[in-house]
């Protein structure tokens, strides 16, 4: 089962977080998951898919104006409708609002007609509520993002696990 992961990233926390969910997502059986940033999606792949994770930094609490100029007509246009969404975010700060991207992010996904999944709670630890969401300075001097690393691979593995009950 092909999966994909479209992310916006223009310093690279937003990518490294895809390519972790990517490893997880692998980690399932029969699954080939692909990443591709918004601005070289392979659009013949992403048709055959039957999930989508899309991440955003987080930019002054929304996604980023590229990701939304791209996921307004994409969803119609690769042919999202039926198929698994998922979101993620990259924050600077525990408070940068990565949640409201995530869910804003969902939101259009909805209202393509996508069905969301989250991988939250319900899955125990490590609780991902919405979707992963990636700190990558806080009060630390170094970029921080590995700290966050298990919650991504765990996200791809679940998201995967679950596109794989619900459409195999
Ligand atoms: C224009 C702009 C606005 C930002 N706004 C926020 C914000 O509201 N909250 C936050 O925590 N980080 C904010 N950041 C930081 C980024 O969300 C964070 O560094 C993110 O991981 C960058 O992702 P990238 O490396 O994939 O580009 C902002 C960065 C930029 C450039």
């Amino acid at each position: 089962m092909k999966l994909a992961v479209i992310y916006d990233s223009k310093t690279g926390n937003t990518k490294q977080a895809a390519e972790w969910i990517i490893k997880g997502m692998n980690g399932v059986a029969d699954v080939e998951a692909k990443a591709f940033s918004i601005h070289e999606v392979d659009q013949e792949f992403v048709k055959e898919v039957k999930g989508i994770v899309i991440g955003s930094p987080s930019y002054a609490a929304l996604m980023t104006p590229d990701l939304h100029a791209w996921l307004l007509p994409a969803v119609d246009k690769l042919g999202m409708a039926g198929k698994l969404g998922g979101a993620f975010s990259t924050e600077q700060y525990t408070q940068g609002c990565g949640d409201l991207v995530i869910q804003s992010i969902l939101a259009r996904m909805l209202a393509g007609g996508m069905v969301c999944y989250s991988g939250g709670a319900g899955c125990g630890l490590p609780y991902l509520h919405l979707g992963p969401v990636g700190v990558n300075s806080n009060m630390e001097k170094h970029n921080a993002m590995e700290h966050y690393k298990d919650n991504f691979i765990v996200y791809g593995k679940r998201f995967a696990e679950k596109a794989i009950e619900l459409f195999r």
